[in-house]
């Protein structure tokens, strides 16, 4: 392995080591995938307003995020079956994110129990909830990762059922033998079952509750007393909503492109839930997050931090623990380096007026 020099180059490496199944698996998108492509591509539309001359020897990236005060504002986004990447899987992440100083996200669908990545050592993690039929069970979960120490629920709300992700479908996806979803192993729901389509898809089918809606943000709020952040919000209706329900926090997210296909690029859809949010609850947002710059084009279009996905699956997949911890330093480093060059020293700095967005550059004057 030559040196890595950014985080797009562990996919590569992850093709080459994991099995087919497992790797289209983590980097697949939805049907025409035209989404995935565009979550990176629309990044690439936004282009910098430097500032010069201004004293960038000292730069502070610290932040706090619904109270808890993390090293930068890259976290680590909810990905399923870790195990099947690396067989550290979630241990491996969940050290490499306290290492870094931040947050990670476990999945509902991980490989490892909540329990189990809280025994890792210490560290403020979020929990991802799915709502499965079986509310009890529901509750079962958010109980046990409150105890563990989990200090908010990420809660999905844009997958009621599966987006078609062909890869999984061609390859009949299911876990493999010697995985279960840990979280629910106690509960008969632990394994996945072969089906003649995608078995993840045939498990959200029958597990997953496509009656969710509006109310039962209301009814989680009410068995914990964790925070929730809304994941997969992208519309300015959805934030007011989100908002009005109580929710500490909004996560603008389409699932890596793997739900619907032909939603705009999460950053294309940041400004929008940004204003609608109007400061009443914080924004983040996931979704082809690859490069500090990207970073930093969040931050100016308003999010209070973002979430990587799939480049700690790729990471970990190549080199464990040590991959994770290299993708949260690359991430930092070059976010650090994009501050300086566009003289901000604190993330108070990075706004609106640093970018510009093709909007921006349609318009005759750019806006200052
Ligand atoms: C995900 N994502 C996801 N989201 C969630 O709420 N629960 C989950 O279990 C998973 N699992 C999962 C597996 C894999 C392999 C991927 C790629 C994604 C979505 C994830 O949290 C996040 O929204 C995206 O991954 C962000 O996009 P990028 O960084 O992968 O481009």
């Amino acid at each position: 392995m030559g040196e890595i020099t950014n985080v797009m180059e562990y996919q590569a490496i992850a093709k080459q080591k994991l099995p087919k199944m497992a790797y289209d698996y983590y980097a697949s998108g939805a049907e025409d995938e035209w989404t995935l492509k565009e979550n990176r591509e629309a990044f690439s539309r936004i282009l910098f307003r430097p500032r010069i001359l201004i004293d960038v020897s000292k730069i502070d990236m610290t932040t706090s995020v619904l109270g808890f005060k993390i090293s930068m504002p890259i976290m680590v986004a909810p990905t399923a079956f870790q195990k099947m990447a690396h067989p550290d899987g979630e241990y491996a992440t969940a050290r490499a994110a306290s290492a870094a100083g931040t947050i990670m996200t476990l999945s509902s669908w991980a490989t490892s129990s909540v329990e189990e990545v809280a025994s890792t050592g210490p560290g403020i993690r979020f929990f991802q909830l799915y709502v499965h039929k079986d509310r009890k069970v529901v509750e079962q979960l958010v109980r046990r990762a409150e105890r563990a120490g989990f200090k908010a629920i990420a809660l999905t709300v844009d997958t009621p059922r599966l987006g078609r992700r062909e890869a999984d479908i061609k390859n009949r996806f299911v876990l493999p033998p010697y995985l279960t979803l840990k979280n629910f192993e106690g509960l008969d729901l632990g394994k996945m079952d072969q089906a003649n389509d995608s078995g993840l898809a045939s498990y959200v089918a029958g597990q997953i509750d496509r009656t969710l809606s509006w109310k039962d943000v209301k009814w989680l709020q009410s068995i914990t007393s964790m925070p929730i952040l809304v994941k997969g919000v992208v519309t300015a209706e959805d934030a007011r909503l989100a908002v009005q329900s109580g929710a500490a926090g909004i996560i603008v997210s389409n699932h890596g492109a793997r739900q619907l296909d032909y939603v705009p690029a999460t950053i294309s859809a940041l400004e929008e839930v940004v204003k609608a949010a109007q400061g009443r609850i914080p924004v983040y947002l996931d979704g082809g997050v690859r490069r500090g710059t990207d970073v930093f084009k969040a931050l100016a279009l308003g999010a209070a931090g973002i979430f990587v996905g799939r480049p700690v699956v790729f990471a970990l997949a190549a080199e464990g623990e040590a991959g994770v911890r290299n993708v949260l330093r690359m991430l930092r480093d070059e976010f650090e380096l994009t501050m300086a060059l566009s003289g901000c020293t604190t993330l108070a700095d990075i706004n609106r007026s640093r970018i510009l967005t093709e909007g921006d550059r349609l318009r005759p004057t750019p806006r200052l």
